[in-house]
Parts: C-alpha cells; sequence; structure tokens
C-alpha cells in the first residue's frame, strides 16, 4: 500500500512585520509538530509556506518607507524565514506571493472559476478620498456597525459581532489615513457568487464531525447569517492583476490570491525537485489529506471561502481539517504589537534556545479557548519540567550507565513487576500521544509528557540504584537496562515538539541514523539492545533565573 500522502499548510503571515508568538503558537508551530509527528508514523507529508505579500497595509507601510512595496515584502520574507528555521520550523517549501509563479498560479484559478460561472460583475458604491486621489480600503474606515451598533467597526468587518461588512455600510464613516471628508463613488468590482456555495458547503462540514468545536460552531454561525456573495477585487496598483481586458487597474482582493498561495508554493517545490506535475499529486489527489494551521481570525477564509473556491473550481482536494487555534494573549492582555504588549520571536531566540519554546507554546497551546503566555510561567515549564524531570532523568540515567557500566547497556537476568511496568508505561504512553497528536492536541500530549517523565524518575528513585549496585547487581543492571530504553522512548516521542534537544538525546544514546528516522510505532518498544555502548551525556536544559526573566517582563508594555 502507499503512504498516505499528507499536505500541511501554515498560515502565510503578512510580509511587512516580524513574527512574534502568537503567529507560531496558532499555525507555524502547531504545523511544524503534527508534520514531524506524521513523518515519523511513516507517512509522505509535505509541509508548506511562505509570506503573504499584497493587501494595502504593505503599500502603506512601504509608502512610509519610501521604498517600493516588494522591496518590504523582500526584506520581511528573509528574516521570517530565517526566525521559523532557528525555530525548528521546517517547510520542504516557503514562498512568496510576490512571486510570478503565484501570480500565475491565482489568474489561472481565477479564469477557471471565470469560465465555470462563478463570477458577476456589479457596479458598487465605494468611499473615496479625493486628497490623494483613491479608493479608500474598507479597513482603514472606521465607523457603526449597522448590526450591532459598536461605534470602532471597521469597514471591513465588525471585531464586535464578526459581521463582514462593506465601508459604505457603515454608520458616520471615517479614515485615518485620509483627512478630508469622505466621498461614495461608483466602482464596477466581481463578485464571487459565495451565496450559491452555501449548500454544498454546509453538507461538507456536516460531515466534519470530528473537527474542532470552535471552528464548527463558527462556521455555523455564518452559515445562520446566510452566506452572502463577496467582491474579489480591488482599485490598487499592488496586487494580482486581473486577468480580463475590461479590468484594467484591478487587483484581486488578497484574501481571495493568498490561500490561492499554498498552491503555488506546491508548485514552487515540484519544480525544484525537478518534477513540475507532482504538486498535483497533492492537490489534485482526493486521497491526499490536507490540513491547513491557521488563527481564528482565518477561520473564515480556510474552512468556508476557500473550500467554496475550491469546489467550483473542480480539481482541488478540500481541506481534511482546517484545526485552528484561539488566540494567545500575553500576561493575562491581548497582545498588541502597537503597543508592544509582545514577544517577539527574532528577539526570544537571540537569548534562549529554540525548544524551550516550542515546548513552552506547546503546553500552553490555544487549542480550545484564548491562552496565556506569562513568563514566569514559561521560566516554570522550563526549569521544573524540561529539566528537572526530562533532563534529570536522562542525565543520570546515561551518566550511572557512564560510571558503573562502563556506558555499556547490561542484559537483565530477571525482570520485576516494577520494570514490567515501566516497560508497559513506554508503550502505552507511546499510543496515547500519538493520538493526541493525530488529533492536534499538543497540549494533551504534553500533559503525557510530564506523567511519563514523573513516572520514570519515581522508578529511578524506587529502584535506588546507587543501593544495589553494591547489594544485587542483577537488580541494578535491570533497571539500567529498562531506563536506557526510557531514554530512546523519550528522545522519539519528545522529538516532534523538541527537535533540536532529541537529536542531542539520540548522539548520547549513540544510536543509529537520527531520531527522525525512527518509526513512531516502535517508540515504544524495547530499542537500546544489552551490550549497545552509549555515548556521554551532556547537559539538555539549562535552568533560567529569575533576573533573566524580569528583564524580559521589563521590555513589555506599555500595558492597556
Ligand atoms: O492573517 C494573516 O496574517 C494572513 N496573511 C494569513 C493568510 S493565510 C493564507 F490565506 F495565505
Ligand atoms: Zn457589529
Amino acid at each position: 500500500m502507499s503512504r498516505q500522502k499528507i499536505l500541511v499548510t501554515d498560515a502565510l503571515p503578512y510580509a511587512n512585520g516580524k513574527l512574534h508568538v502568537g503567529h507560531v503558537a496558532g499555525s507555524h508551530l502547531p504545523g511544524d509538530i503534527y508534520v514531524r509527528f506524521q513523518r515519523l508514523k511513516g507517512h509522505d507529508v509535505l509541509h508548506i509556506g511562505g509570506t503573504d505579500d499584497h493587501g494595502v497595509p504593505i503599500t502603506l507601510a512601504a509608502g512610509k518607507a519610501g521604498v517600493s512595496p516588494k522591496d518590504i515584502v523582500d526584506r520581511y520574507y528573509l528574516l521570517i524565514r530565517d526566525n521559523l528555521k532557528k525555530l525548528g520550523c521546517v517547510f520542504d517549501n516557503f514562498s512568496q506571493t510576490s512571486r510570478p509563479i503565484h501570480h500565475d498560479t491565482a489568474r489561472s484559478f481565477f479564469t477557471r472559476l471565470h469560465e465555470n460561472g462563478w463570477f458577476d460583475n456589479r457596479e458598487v458604491e465605494q468611499l473615496y478620498c479625493s486628497s490623494p486621489e483613491r479608493f479608500l480600503p474598507d479597513r482603514y474606515v472606521e465607523g457603526t456597525c449597522p448590526h450591532c451598533d459598536y461605534d470602532k467597526a471597521r469597514g471591513d468587518q465588525c471585531e464586535n459581532c464578526g459581521t463582514l461588512l462593506d465601508g459604505t455600510q457603515l454608520i458616520n464613516p471615517r479614515s485615518d489615513i485620509c483627512d478630508v471628508p469622505l466621498k461614495v463613488r461608483k466602482s464596477n468590482h466581481w463578485y464571487f457568487q459565495l451565496s450559491r456555495a452555501q449548500k454544498n458547503l454546509q453538507e461538507w462540514l456536516r460531515s466534519k464531525t470530528d473537527w474542532k468545536d470552535n471552528v464548527r460552531n463558527y462556521c455555523v454561525g455564518w452559515f445562520n447569517q446566510g452566506l452572502e456573495d463577496r467582491p474579489i477585487t480591488r482599485d490598487l496598483d499592488w496586487g494580482i492583476k486581473i486577468p480580463l481586458d475590461e479590468a484594467d487597474g484591478k487587483v484581486m482582493y488578497v484574501w481571495f490570491e493568498a490561500v490561492i498561495g499554498y498552491v503555488s508554493s506546491t508548485r514552487e517545490w515540484a519544480e525544484r525537485v525537478g518534477e513540475p506535475e507532482r504538486w498535483k499529486d497533492y492537490w489534485y489527489n482526493p486521497d491526499c489529506k490536507l490540513v491547513h494551521f491557521l488563527g481564528k481570525d482565518n477561520i473564515v477564509f480556510h474552512a468556508i471561502l476557500w473550500p467554496a473556491m475550491m469546489m467550483a473550481h473542480g480539481d482541488y482536494v478540500l481541506p481534511y481539517n482546517v484545526p485552528a487555534n484561539e488566540f494567545l494573549n500575553i500576561e493575562g492582555q491581548k497582545l498588541s504589537t502597537s503597543r508592544n504588549w509582545a514577544v517577539w520571536l527574532d528577539e526570544f531566540l537571540e537569548e534562549f534556545p529554540p525548544d524551550p519554546l516550542r515546548y513552552y507554546l506547546g503546553s500552553v497551546a490555544p487549542e480550545t479557548k484564548d491562552s496565556d503566555f506569562a513568563w514566569k510561567d514559561f521560566q516554570a515549564r522550563n526549569n521544573n519540567e524540561l529539566a528537572d524531570i526530562y533532563g534529570n532523568f536522562i542525565n543520570r540515567s546515561l551518566t550511572f550507565l557512564i560510571r558503573y557500566f562502563a556506558g555499556i547497556v547490561p542484559a537483565p537476568e530477571t525482570l520485576n513487576d516494577d520494570d514490567e511496568a515501566i516497560l508497559h508505561i513506554l508503550a502505552s504512553s507511546t499510543k496515547t500521544i500519538g493520538l493526541h497528536f493525530d488529533q492536534f492536541q499538543v497540549r494533551s500530549a504534553i500533559r503525557e509528557y510530564v506523567i511519563l517523565g514523573n513516572h520514570l524518575n519515581k522508578y529511578f528513585n524506587d529502584q535506588e540504584p546507587w543501593q544495589t549496585r553494591k547489594t544485587d547487581t542483577d537488580r541494578c543492571a535491570a533497571t539500567l537496562y529498562v531506563c536506557a530504553q526510557a531514554v530512546r522512548t523519550l528522545a522519539i516521542v519528545m522529538a516532534p515538539v523538541l527537535p533540536f534537544s532529541t537529536d542531542k538525546i539520540w548522539i548520547m544514546l549513540n544510536l543509529d541514523g537520527n531520531v527522525s528516522e525512527q518509526h513512531w510505532d516502535t517508540a515504544g518498544e524495547p530499542g537500546v539492545p544489552s551490550g549497545h555502548a552509549v555515548g556521554k551525556p551532556e547537559i539538555l536544559f539549562t535552568k533560567i533565573d529569575n533576573n533573566v526573566i524580569e528583564a524580559q517582563i521589563a521590555k513589555l508594555g506599555p500595558p492597556s
């Protein structure tokens, strides 16, 4: 049987800012952990990412900096790509939506939908600014929501009730990028007939009983309101030109083309590996599992608009799952980049190694509700779990082996009930942790790590090998045999979350190959033979002092 194909995408961050922990907690880290796990399971996994280079904010950032939008997005692309790499997020391809391959893919996609009759052209009224002359993008207009009366609704969406809006629907519209009073002007736009897709979408989503409740409920809310046709063109220079003669001066709405960016990035990968058609083995394959990782503000685009676009196109596999995450707060407050109430990835990685961040963000992942990044909690998890539980067990086991067995894993004469119980726990924990990863439950997987690690330290303490080495050498040998197996199990099951540290553990164990080449299903079995010589243990995790954490807290702010 051929291996299961799994295509994993992480939301494409806008290329006009640095990454913060909210980005990575929402999409890149859960995506990378899932990819690493599924690879250990032996599946054929492709991990696709990139940056989202269009949209008005990028043009404004470029204007402010006195450079072209392409300059801005190229600069941030490198920063974003390199920071993700440092965090251990590994992609098969990491592209940009400003590249020709994406323009080409998005135009072909548009043309197919156009030929299939999914667009109609409508004359609409839009808010217009006379100085400088331009149509004002909806998100730069603020006013009162006609549905819930919230007086700070943005022109594209009301943050209070979630309704998608047009700027002209706002009561008392105003804009902070334009000093003169706003006018209303007519313009022509292409509308995607999303309303036509509602019935099929609803039926399809009804079958997704294993999706996360937060995602399903969100979509049901949209269906209950009734899906409306959406304009997918904008009057702008920066973006993807509409491939129709009559659409001069129009570009695609950034959200319409950004999701197609996943396809373009996969095409770029296929070209790079010298098999330009191979992207279709994933995207045009009904048996491929397509999984999109993203934060909750992106749900509507991935679970409604994008599947509707793919249905309208006809050739694409629909998402297998959209395990969207909620938001990550910082020290109990909403993350705010403008107030610097944020933890920036580049700054973090200058001060700390990547694995503790991966571990911490995994243990507080906002999987079912908003969660919190708290520096003291990060310190506690690092010191009390990484260092005191796993680091301690691995270090004491290997040190003992080196010191009293010349580094050679002993052959047990007999295994007693305690030894058997631990070997059984290694097998059952591997199964449980695997189920959690398969179901996008990284928090629960990490809770199992802690339970497993505590069992192992208790076993070491209870067996007292420092005594039995003098009083009962067979017992001591059995204990250390079991500990060696446990260190290997930890290396494999923790590899998705702690790739750097588990690579080191594998080297310390002196086993063949790399930890990433192992098969998950063997992780719970004894895999370190008696007679095997282990390597030298090294410190895996370093404790973090209070003053280091206090300095980080002092960088935040001001609070709201
Ligand atoms: O919210 C964002 O940062 C968007 N740039 C995400 C786009 S995801 C996909 F559509 F490309
Ligand atoms: Zn509202």
